[in-house]
């Protein structure tokens, strides 16, 4: 175990000891790989460097309460990266391959995974790069995949703890139509002035965007999926310029088990004045919950509660941080065991 001072991690890259690679040549997948080498070399001439063939994924492996460690939902990880791959031309990463790169990249490093209770866990950034030479605009024909391990706290200040976030309507991050449905590397460079404008050196923890069509129904956070709470009822927006959130996924399966009704549809501007509770959420985010949203082109803000996290948002959390640390059952599948850590 290292020496680290785990409970005040932030979500940031700390050097771990090997990350495992895989290498698409010839019109197939490799065998894995592991490395030492925490940089890479590629050709000037890479799609990834001119026309961001790039995608990724985020999952976190938990350190339980019985000393054992968990993945949380791989297999959801797997097949959303395979569809990123498929909006941006890149192979397919096999679902059995991205399983055995996960479980020994976490193996290899698990001297860095967090103890049960710290609140910090393990941050697996799997990736795939088009390494293949183009000059003009047209997919690689070689590609590398690579997973690395870091220990993280939360995204959001505080973890569960509720901020201010703020709606952004001079930009969009994704077209209707667009790759917003993909965990794409674009997609993060076309979020990256509209947060720093946005978020004003830390006065929210996120921005919002609207939908880019007719700028009226909320769609994402920059790095979260948004959900509201209001008569017992789960609802999450509909759109397809957003990242279909694992982690949304998971609560809106959870909320449903609690006795909560779900709804998963537009949900315009104006509704945020009629929600008890609202939050943010994903792997990094897990639920941040939102104490307030301001609309500062229409002079609006919008508050949930009373500045704490409210009880549904929080019902809803110590379930899934349970199911992930194995204090409640992995009674849906959810969970992959890593051996020998
Ligand atoms: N939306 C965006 C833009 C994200 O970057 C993320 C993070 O992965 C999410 C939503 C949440 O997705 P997930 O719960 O699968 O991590
Ligand atoms: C995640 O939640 O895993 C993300 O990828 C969000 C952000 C760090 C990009």
């Amino acid at each position: 175990m290292q020496n680290i001072e785990w409970s005040t991690l932030p979500f940031g890259y700390l050097p771990t000891n090997y990350n495992v690679r895989c290498y698409y040549r010839n019109g197939k997948w490799g065998e894995i790989e592991v490395s030492s080498e925490t940089t890479i070399n590629i050709h000037m001439a890479a799609t990834c460097l001119h026309y961001g063939q790039e995608a990724f994924e985020g999952l976190k492996a938990f350190r339980g309460e019985d000393g054992k460690v968990r993945i949380f939902r791989l297999e959801e990880n797997a097949k959303r990266l395979q569809s990123s791959c498929d909006g941006i031309m890149m192979p397919q990463f096999p679902i059995e391959k991205f399983e055995e790169a996960m479980k020994k990249c976490v193996q290899l490093n698990a001297d860095f995974i967090p103890p049960y209770g710290s609140g910090a866990s393990l941050y697996l950034r799997p990736l795939i790069i088009g390494t293949g030479i183009r000059v003009g605009v047209s997919p690689a024909d070689e590609y590398l995949f690579l997973v690395f391990a870091t220990p993280v706290g939360p995204y959001f200040k505080g973890g569960f703890q509720a901020n201010p976030y703020v709606i952004t309507r001079k930009y969009d991050r994704a077209a209707p139509l667009g790759t917003g449905t993909y965990k794409v590397g674009g997609n993060y460079a076309a979020s990256m002035r509209p947060h720093m404008e946005a978020c004003q050196g830390g006065k929210y923890a996120c921005e919002f965007y609207l939908d880019a069509k007719e700028k009226c129904y909320i769609d994402e956070a920059g790095a979260a999926n948004f959900f509201a709470i209001k008569d017992n009822t789960y609802i999450t927006p509909l759109s397809t310029s957003i990242l279909p959130s694992i982690t949304n996924k998971s609560l809106m399966f959870l909320a449903e088990k609690m006795g909560m009704k779900v709804e998963r549809r537009p949900i315009h501007v104006d509704e945020l004045a009629t929600f008890e509770e609202a939050g943010a959420c994903g792997t990094a985010a897990v639920i941040s919950p939102i104490s307030r949203i301001d609309d500062l082109e229409n002079n609006k803000s919008y508050v949930f509660g009373d500045g704490k996290p409210g009880p549904q948002s929080e019902k809803l959390y110590n379930k899934l941080r349970g199911i992930q640390c194995g204090t409640e059952p992995d009674e849906y599948g959810w969970i992959t065991m890593v051996e020998g850590c």
